[in-house]
């Protein structure tokens, strides 16, 4: 080819692999595979070897990376490099933005601009007459390092700008900045590429990026795919106004249309509720599904004047904010190691944690599988260890840390017996099961009885999810499912936050039951509904003072338990107090029922099981009068606390809160973080609002008459 041609050619192959690049990279659409692009640069690259005299700083071949440097030349930045402040949690949010406030002296108005806060590694553009002339990193925010070189490398990052479709022009210098960093996939080959290599892992994606956009042999950092998302005009920012840009958001829509690679995730917003809402959806599985790492939501006031007017606070504006995710990984102790048995007897152990934050959800189970697994980690009762959490994955144990082992850990048995049945304990490979083979079986019906409708009624606890529940090691006996926390179901596949929500409120909505409907959850053979019913009458003070009326035959002389029932200790002690006679004073009450109850209140499974339930907060209905009943009026709204906005349409609003009153609960005039739900009517004022604010619940009056049923 002559010159000429050549000449012709290399200009030519230059526009086609930069729009491919464009595409790609800005546009996210792939219109050639790789091979074909790569031949492509290979032909230009042999002809500008041919004739070097048409290597251009722009060209595509120049981003393999030039000679190795000595020392990075230091590089002023036009205007400082500031960070911004973190927040991590709804109430931090709060906070941000009343102090924003405050200073501006009004509200702001609500018009946020929202970004994904990349794992990566900031860096300063500067671009003459459209050409990329240099690349730096922030260094102490003034001066930073001229990484040109390293950055030319990065196919994200456009090394010649295009405006010809942009409404505004590209002035002739501008200033961009932005976050290099690598996906996932890169950081795992990276770090399989380590292994191979006998060397540590990278901790994380942004230690790579800053470790390779720092490499003084730029060939190194072309050697790992860096990707990039600019964010910000720096200069010119006076004419941005002339431009007509007056909000954040526009400045991203400028920087794509010059060519930049803008992250599609970011989105305005209108409201703090709005953001925590973005937060909630990138939290987990959407988050796990990006491509690269990302570790928060980067908030802005999207007004440009606003911002500008908040001014800097430190080394962050006033009006940006890094909302944090709650991080993945966390540190815990391992107060227990419980067995768990499952649906076909295998014994499974199941560490209870002292309760904490992994991703967005607090955890207190995590399976250890099997004694060996146990073994393998080197878990101990008392041991801090590190859990971890991806997505809707169920908590793991990733590592203990043998360094803060206190003085007294417990070592882990496996139990010689089953703590269900009380059956011999066999091996099966790195399983222990429980040699009696219907012992599964029959320890999922019992938890079936008990959360049925004439038990404990607990709505939304079908069959389906209680084993689950069992076989994920979430509870073990029916005083567990009591314990049960909204972010222990969250970690289970296809549980949301509101199914998660809705088990924890009925669970503890049904925590007070009639004393029948208690003996009946028990499963006592031979007691259904009636005897129980039964039971209980004859065992209530209140109920007896009945039976003296002459409500029963009088051949009943049964003492009862002579004392107010309302936990079930007390039922422990009531039919510990019978004798096999009394019971078979009870009218319908023939030897082979009285001597099953007698038995079930003398095998200690049973006893230690009540008592569990007693800890976990399970209580008996007492009627007003005093006495215990099985239709009194219940306390259920005991230990919660109830706001009222708006106009009520069934209920006045007074009678509604007397209700309240009536059942236990509090009612308040203003929301707290010590308020358990809002109600809310038609019209409602602030108060709705600031329940939002503080993720309070609210509730609508036909939830709230629901709740009074
Ligand atoms: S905007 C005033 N947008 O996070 C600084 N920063 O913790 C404005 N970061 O220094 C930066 N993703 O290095 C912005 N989408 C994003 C970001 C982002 C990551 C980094 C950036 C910044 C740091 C602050």
């Amino acid at each position: 080819m002559d010159k000429q041609a050549a000449k012709k050619r290399i200009i030519e192959l230059k526009k086609v692999i930069e729009k491919y690049r464009y595409a790609y990279h800005v546009l996210d659409k792939s219109l050639i595979s790789d091979e074909a692009l790569d031949s492509l640069k290979k032909e230009l690259f042999d002809l500008e070897n041919q004739y070097p005299e048409f290597i251009t700083s722009d060209s595509p071949t120049q981003r393999v990376g030039g000679e190795p440097l000595k020392e990075f030349k230091k590089v002023g930045h036009e205007q400082p490099m500031i960070s911004l402040n973190d927040a991590f949690s709804a109430e931090d949010m709060n906070d941000w933005l009343e102090k924003l406030e405050n200073f501006l002296g009004r509200k702001v108005n609500s018009d946020f601009y929202c970004e994904l806060k990349l794992d990566g590694f900031a860096v300063e553009l500067l671009y003459e007459n459209k050409i990329l002339k240099q690349a730096s990193t922030r260094g102490n925010g003034l001066v930073g390092e001229d990484i040109t070189q390293n950055i030319k490398t990065v196919e994200a990052v456009p090394l010649v700008l295009d405006d010809s479709k942009a409404k505004i022009k590209i002035p002739k210098k501008i200033v961009v900045r932005g976050e290099v960093f690598v996906n996932k996939k890169e950081f795992e080959r990276m770090n399989k590429e380590q292994e191979m290599k006998g060397l540590k892992p990278y901790a994380n994606p942004r230690n790579i990026a800053a470790g390779s956009v720092r490499q003084l042999d730029p060939k190194i950092t072309a050697g790992r795919k860096l990707d990039s998302f600019e964010y910000d005009i720096i200069m010119p920012s006076k004419d941005l106004e002339k431009w007509g840009i007056t909000k954040h958001e526009e400045e991203h829509e400028l920087l794509k249309s010059w060519g930049f690679k803008i992250n599609p995730h970011n989105k305005r917003v209108d409201s703090l509720e709005d953001i925590f809402r973005l937060q909630d959806y990138w939290t987990g599985k959407k988050r796990d599904n990006l491509p690269y790492e990302i570790d928060g939501i980067v908030v802005f006031v999207n007004d440009n004047k606003e911002y500008e007017r908040a001014g800097v606070i430190g080394k962050a504006p006033r009006a940006g904010i890094a909302f944090k995710f709650s991080p993945k990984e966390a540190t815990t102790v391992i107060e227990d190691i419980k067995i768990q048995v499952g649906r076909t007897g295998v014994l499974t152990p199941v560490a209870t944690l002292r309760p904490v934050q992994v991703a967005g959800i607090t955890i207190t189970h995590a399976t250890l599988h099997n004694f060996d697994e146990i073994q393998r980690l080197g878990a101990r009762i008392g041991d801090t260890v590190i859990v971890s959490r991806a997505g809707d994955v169920i908590p793991k144990i990733l590592k203990v840390l043998k360094d803060l082992r206190p003085k007294h850990t417990k070592d882990f048995e496996m139990p010689k017996l089953c703590p269900v049945d009380g059956g011999k304990v066999v091996k099966d490979g790195v399983f222990y099961k429980c040699g009696n083979k219907n012992c599964g079986g029959v320890h999922k019906e019992k938890l079936y009885h008990f959360v049925s409708r004439g038990a404990f009624n607990l709505e939304g606890l079908g069959p389906k999810i209680i084993d689950r529940f069992i076989d994920e090691g979430l509870i073990n006996d029916a005083a567990d499912i009591f314990t049960l926390k909204e972010g222990d179901i969250l970690t289970l596949e296809r549980f949301g936050k509101k199914s998660a929500e809705n088990i924890v409120w009925e669970v503890n909505l049904k925590k007070e039951i009639s004393l029948s409907k208690f003996i009946y959850s028990l499963g006592i053979l031979h007691i259904g509904e009636e005897t129980a019913a039964l039971l209980a009458q004859n065992l209530q003070p209140s109920t007896r003072a009945r039976l003296g009326a002459g409500l029963v035959p009088h051949r009943n002389k049964v003492s009862g338990a002579g004392f107010q029932i309302s936990k079930p200790k007390d039922v422990i002690r009531a039919f510990e107090k019978m004798t096999m006679e009394d019971l078979q004073e009870l009218p319908d009450v023939g030897p082979k029922v009285a001597q099953s109850v007698y038995d079930w209140f003398r095998e200690s499974r049973n006893l230690k099981l009540l008592q569990k339930m007693e800890e976990v907060g399970v209580r008996i209905k007492v009627s007003a009068k005093g006495g215990s009943a099985s239709s009194g009026k219940s306390l259920k709204l005991k230990g919660l606390s109830f706001v009222f906005t708006g106009t009520l349409k069934a209920l006045e609003r007074g009678d509604a809160k007397d209700k309240v009153r009536e059942l236990g609960g509090d009612v308040s005039e203003s929301v707290s973080k010590n308020t358990s739900y809002v109600v809310v009517g038609a019209e409602p004022g602030s108060k709705a609002e600031k329940a939002e604010r503080l993720g309070i619940r609210t509730i609508n009056e036909k939830e709230f008459i629901a709740m009074l049923r």
